[in-house]
């Protein structure tokens, strides 16, 4: 009663006090998107190096946003921030959000020991990527008040927010967050607590698919990418899109998302990635990973055969529509919440449920059931609800 009470006082306008914890990539781009919005924001992490970095990275990007003339009150939102060396600095806070190192574990120690020092009211928040929200609210004593709210990187730039209650969640908290999200200029969406929420689920296929198409020799890697931009309209090949990325980063995900899905084939991570993480070619950050980005390198040229794109692009594209239908078969989220995260949070030239209804359900089902009849793996098997559309002739959208 206490928390729903004072949490409609809070409504959480601009007064709130907003903590964040971590302040690497995340937590940095998530404080900046809090100040800006007009909050007081107080930034904690264990690293006093790290936090010093956050302080002088955090007033270099608000200086340089003043200086190209996109901000007005550079001296005001950068009074805003408070760094702190010691988590008893959140006591004021009405909402913290969480940005630390991956780890259950820590992210659970961290739970327990922030919920000793802030009030009875404060909502805490998980920017998780792949963990289980109501495993870290189970070490609260306050579960209720746990959720998750996933920021996208850079978190200034990127508009989606995935907002996904735990278990234990009250109910309404969910819609206090739609709200503030809404009101930090941010396009919010609600997803279940299942592995990978709404993107980093539906965008697997993104990855392992052209891993799989690239091991079998279908096509090279510089091929595959080509498909995917010139063809398919994605803004990156998926190739370049993970040596961007950082495969210690994106192979994490997949291997992650494949254990919390109990192995299911759909999700298997490939060993060419594997082996270019054990070889430390992490991608553009270490100089090479699918590609090699030393000086003085010539790219390897694709091969421009038409019908091979097209084979190659309807083959991702029917993988990542079969994703978005299950997660919508399975409601992991809403169609519109789906199109949302996939557009806004990846920026896919269209919503997967989009493409399914221009398509046709029945053509996305033959290309997938044609794969399941060649293959015979489980990997390929079309969602139920793909079935009944194509079966109906319907559309989603
Ligand atoms: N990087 C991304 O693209 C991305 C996108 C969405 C979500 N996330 C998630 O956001 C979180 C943070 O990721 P990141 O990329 O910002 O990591 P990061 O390594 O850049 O930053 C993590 C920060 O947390 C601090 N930290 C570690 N343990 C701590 C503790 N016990 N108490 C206080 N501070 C602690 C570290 O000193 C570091 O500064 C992770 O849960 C990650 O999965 C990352």
């Amino acid at each position: 009663m206490l928390i729903s009470g004072l949490r409609k006082k809070q409504s959480m306008n601009k007064e709130a006090i907003i903590g964040v914890i971590g302040a690497g990539a995340m937590g940095s781009g998530i404080a900046q998107v809090v100040a800006m919005a007009g909050h007081t924001v107080v930034v904690f992490d264990a690293n006093a190096a790290a936090l010093d970095k956050a302080k002088a990275s955090l007033t270099a990007t608000i200086n340089k946003l003043a200086e190209k003339g996109k901000i007005t009150n550079a001296d005001e939102v950068l009074s805003r921030f408070t760094y702190a060396a010691d988590m008893a600095a959140f006591a004021d806070c009405g909402l913290i959000i969480e940005a630390i190192i991956e780890n259950l574990d820590i992210k659970k120690k961290v739970f327990a020991d922030v919920e000793a020092v802030v009030s009875a009211s404060c909502i805490l928040a998980t920017n998780t990527s792949s963990l289980s929200v109501t495993s870290i609210a189970a070490a609260c004593k306050k579960a209720d008040r746990v959720i998750g709210l996933h920021f996208f990187n850079p978190a200034p730039l990127m508009a989606l927010v995935e907002i996904i209650p735990a278990v234990q969640t009250d109910a309404a908290l969910v819609d206090t967050c739609k709200v503030l999200m809404t009101a930090w200029g941010k396009a919010p969406v609600i997803t279940k607590d299942t592995p990978g929420f709404i993107v980093n689920r539906v965008a697997r296929p993104f990855y392992g698919e052209a891993i799989r198409i690239y091991e079998e020799g279908i096509a090279d890697i510089p091929t595959i990418d080509l498909a995917m931009t010139e063809i398919a309209g994605f803004r990156m090949g998926p190739f370049t899109l993970t040596d961007y990325i950082g495969h210690d980063v994106n192979y994490i995900v997949t291997e992650t998302v494949f254990q919390s899905f109990f192995y299911d084939p759909r999700y298997k991570p490939s060993f060419s990635q594997k082996r270019l993480l054990e070889a430390g070619w992490l991608g553009r950050k270490t100089g090479r990973g699918f590609y090699n980005y030393a000086d003085g390198i010539t790219q390897p040229e694709p091969t421009k055969d038409v019908a091979l794109g097209n084979k190659i692009a309807e083959r991702f594209i029917a993988m990542l529509i079969n994703e978005a239908v299950e997660a919508l078969h399975l409601n992991i989220a809403s169609a519109q919440d789906l199109e949302l995260a996939m557009t806004k949070g990846v920026n896919y030239p269209k919503g997967l449920l989009q493409w399914c209804d221009e398509w046709g359900a029945a053509k996305c089902l033959s290309i997938l059931d044609g794969l399941y009849n060649n293959y015979h793996e489980d990997r390929y098997r079309a969602s139920i609800l793909l079935r009944k559309m194509a079966a109906a002739n319907k559309q989603f959208i």
